[in-house]
């Protein structure tokens, strides 16, 4: 089978190589292989190209986070989840071995199978699971967002600002956005942001302090860190939560505690990914919640280009260059 092969560490352009002739992964027990249709692409597969994501794979790898496809073979124990072969599904495979969603076939633990409704295309089952599992947990378990809260999402025309964007609506708050430049300004107004701030531009503390009458934003969901952490702090709200979600932004801020005691604001770290470890069954709800919203159409991925499978290390340049918008999918199958 065709598969993308990181086989050296460093930039994707560099070191994804497409290879014809690997062999088909088979499941091990509690595994459930798939035939992938679509992959969505994730900021976090260049990094694992370079070596510097929370997970190292061995070399080689096949990267690729989420996909979309056809249950076709069960591991032993694998029935249990309740799959059938043939069945339309959306999943994370098992990409501590080296086995991503950029082939196509992979298998990922059962746990991270969930079958997904007719409704929804290959492309956008493939990009609603990363990204909207991540801001869910963020917005609902970890800040708690009530309605008529104000939600602040840095880089909201990015992957995991979009989808926070169509959240945070969905949950009653008033949503302000800021993005690099006029187009994806843009963006975030199409995405439902009530305000939105280009924040190369203009001083998006002095807005959201403005347009919240002096309080400040109630939830600030940050994928970029660095200075658009420090100077989040100085537009949280009394009892204000700030939401770690990533470093784009390349530098990693430190929280000054005294600020945190004297604003009385709380820094939450965000680590989806582990919640299929330590709690499934919230992934599980979670993912039924998402689809509910989706059927309201309350959410919907913003798939901004479908990508030939020839094309991935060209688009992920784009991502880690600040070139893109929403999600990119990858057309495998
Ligand atoms: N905590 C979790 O569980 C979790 C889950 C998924 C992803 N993440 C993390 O979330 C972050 C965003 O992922 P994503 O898939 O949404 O990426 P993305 O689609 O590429 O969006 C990231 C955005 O960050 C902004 N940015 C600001 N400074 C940047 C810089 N120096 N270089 C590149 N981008 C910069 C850009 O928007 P502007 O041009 O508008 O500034 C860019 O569009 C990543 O760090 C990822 O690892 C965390």
């Amino acid at each position: 089978m065709r598969a993308w092969q990181v086989q050296e560490l460093g930039e994707p352009l560099d070191v994804l190589r497409l290879e014809s002739g690997v062999s088909v992964p088979e499941p091990g027990p509690g595994e459930i292989g798939i035939d992938v249709a679509a992959c969505a692409l994730n900021f976090p597969d260049a990094l694992l190209c370079r070596g510097a994501y929370q997970e190292r794979p061995p070399l080689p790898f096949t990267p690729g986070l989420e996909v979309s496809g056809t249950v076709r073979s069960l591991g032993p124990g694998a029935e249990a989840r309740g799959l059938r072969i043939g069945q339309r599904v959306a999943a994370q495979p098992t990409l501590a071995s080296g086995r991503g969603g950029l082939a196509e076939v992979t298998v990922a633990p059962m746990a991270n199978v969930h079958p997904v409704p007719d409704s929804l295309d290959d492309a956008a089952a493939a990009a609603l699971i990363v990204i909207y599992q991540t801001g869910w947990s963020a917005l609902t378990r970890r800040a708690n967002l009530q309605p008529g809260e104000t939600l602040l999402v840095h880089a909201g025309a990015g992957g995991v600002g979009s989808a926070a964007i169509q959240m945070g609506k969905a949950l009653g708050a008033t949503v302000i956005a800021t993005a690099g430049g006029p187009a994806k300004v843009e963006v975030c107004r199409a995405l439902g942001a009530d305000v939105a701030i280009d924040y190369q531009a203009e001083d998006f503390v002095a807005v959201v302090n403005e347009v919240t009458g002096g309080r400040g934003a109630d939830v600030i969901y940050d994928p970029v860190g660095g200075d658009i952490f420090d100077r989040s702090t100085k537009c949280i709200a009394w009892e204000g939560r700030i939401l770690i979600i990533g470093f784009t932004g390349g530098r990693i801020a430190q929280s000054a505690t005294n600020h945190v005691l004297v604003k009385n604001y709380s820094v939450l770290g965000v680590h989806w990914g582990n919640y299929r470890r330590y709690e499934p069954e919230a992934v599980d709800r979670w993912h039924d919640e998402l689809m509910d919203l989706h059927a309201r159409g309350l959410i919907a991925p913003l798939v901004s280009q479908r990508v030939a499978f020839e094309d991935v290390p060209d688009r992920l340049m784009a991502i880690i260059n600040r070139g893109t918008t929403g999600k990119l999918v990858v057309d495998v199958g």
